[in-house]
């Protein structure tokens, strides 16, 4: 395992993030809206940093099957799915990798009433979007390699890691 972001960097730019969210969305209905299972860890550290009310909802997409990195059909489970009608919603997601995942579930919060939709990552990879998405925050930029941790999984292990990091043989 190579550390890519360790523990502290993650804790400081997480704290930036929320302050920047804090002071954007003073005195508007915020709901942040967490993409199952990869933002799990981030969500809940965000949201201790976030000095305003707000409502938590989850979502669960999923789109890789398996043991294998290759994109499969996007899965959306709203089971879960808030009530978003005249919200500010945020969209939090472990990471930007095609732009399928967000973009389509920025389009589900618009269809399913949000007064706004914005959206944040921890992560993005470079060279990797076929959706054009700009997020609105962006904890940081990683080249295109295959992570795991803070989250994060490789066929549903190594999410609990405390760091982000990339397997060996991965790079
Ligand atoms: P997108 O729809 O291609 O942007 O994919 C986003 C989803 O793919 C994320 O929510 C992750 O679950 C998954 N993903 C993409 N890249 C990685 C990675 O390097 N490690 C773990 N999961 C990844
Ligand atoms: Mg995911």
């Amino acid at each position: 395992m190579k550390v890519l972001i360790t523990e502290d960097q993650i804790r400081e730019r997480v704290a930036a993030l929320g302050r920047q969210i804090e002071a954007d969305y003073q005195g508007k209905p915020l709901t942040i809206v967490a993409v199952l299972t990869g933002s799990l860890i981030l969500l809940a550290d965000l949201i201790r940093q976030i000095g305003l009310p707000l409502r938590v909802a989850l979502l669960q997409a999923s789109s890789y099957k398996g043991a294998t990195m290759t994109a499969g059909a996007l899965i959306i489970n709203e089971a879960f799915a808030p009530d978003v009608i005249g919200r500010d919603v945020l969209l939090l997601d472990d990471i930007l990798d095609t732009g399928h995942t967000l973009s389509t579930l920025v389009a589900r919060m618009h269809e399913r009433g949000a007064n706004s939709v914005k959206t944040a990552v921890l992560l993005r990879k470079l060279g990797r979007q076929e959706v054009h998405l700009e997020p609105d925050y962006c904890g940081f930029t990683i080249p295109d390699a295959f992570v795991v941790g803070y989250g994060l999984d490789f066929n549903d292990d190594y999410r609990h890691l405390p760091h982000v990091g990339i397997l060996d043989g991965m790079a």
